[in-house]
């Protein structure tokens, strides 16, 4: 499905955002730390947009790297990389976010941008992004949510259910794919129960900023300092 949607990705997603996906990835990417000689990974890195978040925000850092199962995907984001002059300072690969085949305890961050609900086990996933980070890195999880104040959750479920399919099909051709994106938000864990997986998974401190009345929101969690 992300190989048939890749090439209109970017404008749907800007589009359907209002423009405001600009701001939620740029506050994501400035929950990681600064510092230099930081290594990142960005999981479900899709066309790249979260990466150049962070490529903008911490241009110290020593090594980024974005994953993704998609080849149409990261075929895009190579490209975005390549015309910005920034294909030397990231690494792209083709893998699973529940099963990364990184190392154990080797970056200071993890971030994933509207990819943890794709993917089929979330607790596995929080898991494995807890096990590649080092002992004190901190994990970013930017995804779509529900607002809580009735109305405007009414109004934006009408929006989500009614609109965004019509246009992700006018625009995409691909209806399907924009009926799944509502579907999955709506299925989505509420922010309670999200932060209470990221606990079970190993995360510390973990905590939740609202973003736009709640149409997304952004996770943090922490990986003990000292190994438990
Ligand atoms: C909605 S896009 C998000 C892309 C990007 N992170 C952003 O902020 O725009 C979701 C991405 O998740 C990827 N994806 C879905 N399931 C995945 C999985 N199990 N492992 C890695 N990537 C996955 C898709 O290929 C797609 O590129």
């Amino acid at each position: 499905m992300f190989d048939r949607i890749a090439p209109t990705y970017d404008l749907l997603n800007h589009l359907l955002s209002f423009g405001r996906d600009y701001s939620w990835r740029r506050q994501a990417a400035a929950q990681i730390g600064a510092g230099g000689g930081l290594t990142i990974v960005d999981l479900a890195t899709g066309t790249g947009d979260l990466l150049l978040s962070l490529l903008a925000r911490h241009r110290e850092t020593a090594h980024v790297v974005g994953l993704d199962i998609s080849e149409g995907m990261l075929n895009l984001c190579r490209e975005k990389l390549r015309r910005r002059g920034l294909a030397g300072r990231a690494e792209l690969r083709r893998a699973d976010a529940a099963a990364t085949q990184l190392a154990e305890n080797s970056f200071d961050g993890v971030t994933i941008g509207f990819g943890i609900r794709n993917t089929p086990d979330v607790p596995k996933t929080l898991r494995e992004m807890h096990r590649i980070l080092k002992p004190g890195g901190t994990a970013v999880i930017l995804e779509f949510s529900l607002p809580r104040t009735r109305l405007w959750r009414w109004c934006y479920l009408q929006y989500l259910r009614l609109a965004v399919p019509f246009l992700g099909s006018v625009i995409s051709a691909d209806g399907q794919a924009y009926r799944y994106l509502n579907r999955s938000i709506e299925k989505f864990y509420p922010a309670t129960e999200f932060l209470s997986l990221m606990r079970d998974a190993g995360f510390r401190d973990a905590s939740v900023i609202p973003l736009t009345f709640g149409v997304a929101s952004i996770y943090r969690g922490r990986k003990s300092p000292i190994s438990e």
